[in-house]
């Protein structure tokens, strides 16, 4: 199907109605092998692959011309992203659109031809995306608090069917409800000391116990043999869990990158490591569904220090 010149839809750089922030939004693997992956954040849809220099790049997934998902399309040899519809190709770096197939040799293609091209910062396995296009200043670091390096034992993703602020609000107040642990139980409501406020995190420490200990402890106990370190960024994009014993010796860590998917869905990533070599095996992750019990029982203390700066 040949494309006309003049049917060519707006310049669809500016998405002026999504905040302008970063947003934690793939895994490296993910862009792996020719990989053309769609992602939807803040109900915008994205796909993100990598050019011929291996960088990865995030598109708006639309083409100029009759909006069709670019995701759906190709990458061509020059890793130029093709749509499907009439083969537009553009380019990962700026969005520019720079080969129509239907020109002659002699016809340029205008510069307002283009996709809306987004910022891409790609650290420790863990892929960042500023909504609001190319031009920011790259951030010194993400919240120092989060630990993003060497998170190389196990990863994992899903979309949970929860609102991303009040995943947020859980991973704070009530992290047993949102994190798997096999064999361990975190005691959502025993919190060691109150929530602090680190490096741009929201920092808690709660109680954990062998799962098959729990039962038969009394209620009031100060002696729990483990203890949850979650570590939350204020503005909801990273997260990490520690699993500690209770004198301290890391056991495991995970890595979490969040952002909103289409409401009210929440997109989440991880990576996690273990203390010991011969425990690479997925010790903490994110649950496939929330545990709603545990929600039921959260109170909201560490998620208001969040959104006050008060306990
Ligand atoms: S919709 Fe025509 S080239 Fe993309």
């Amino acid at each position: 199907m040949n494309a006309s010149v003049t049917d060519a839809a707006p310049d669809l750089r500016a998405d002026s109605a999504v905040p302008e922030r970063w947003w934690t939004v793939a895994l490296s693997e993910e862009l792996d092998a020719g990989a053309l992956l769609a992602i939807c954040c803040q109900g915008i849809e994205y796909v993100l692959f990598r050019d011929s220099t291996g960088a990865a790049r995030a598109l708006r997934d639309q083409c100029a011309h009759r909006r069709a998902p670019l995701s759906l399309g190709r990458l061509t040899p020059e890793k130029y992203l093709e749509c499907p519809y009439h083969g537009w190709r553009y380019d990962g770096a700026s969005g520019q659109c720079v080969g129509i197939p239907n020109f002659s040799a002699e016809e340029k293609v205008p510069r307002n031809y283009r996709t809306g091209s987004y910022k891409i910062i790609e650290q420790d396995g863990f892929i960042h995306m500023y909504t609001g296009g190319l031009h920011v200043e790259q951030p010194a670091q993400f919240p120092a608090r989060i630990r993003l390096g060497g998170l190389d034992g196990w990863r994992g993703g899903l979309t949970l069917a929860y609102p991303h602020e009040y995943l947020v609000d859980l991973l704070m107040d009530a992290p047993g409800a949102v994190l798997e642990i096999p064999g361990v139980a975190v005691i959502n409501n025993h919190r060691y000391g109150d929530p602090l406020m680190v490096a741009g995190c929201v920092v808690s420490t709660f109680a954990a116990d062998r799962a098959a200990s729990v039962r038969g402890r009394k209620k009031v106990v100060g002696d729990y043999p483990l203890a949850l370190v979650v570590s939350v960024a204020v503005d909801g994009h990273l997260a990490e869990a520690k699993l500690q014993t209770d004198a301290g010796e890391m056991i495991a860590t995970v890595g979490i990158g969040m952002y909103p998917d289409k409401p009210p869905l929440s997109s989440v990533r991880w990576r996690g490591t273990a203390a010991a070599a011969d425990e690479m095996r997925p010790l903490l992750a994110v649950r496939t569904q929330i545990d709603a019990h545990a929600v039921k029982s959260s109170k909201p203390f560490a998620s208001r220090l969040r959104k006050t700066g008060q306990p």
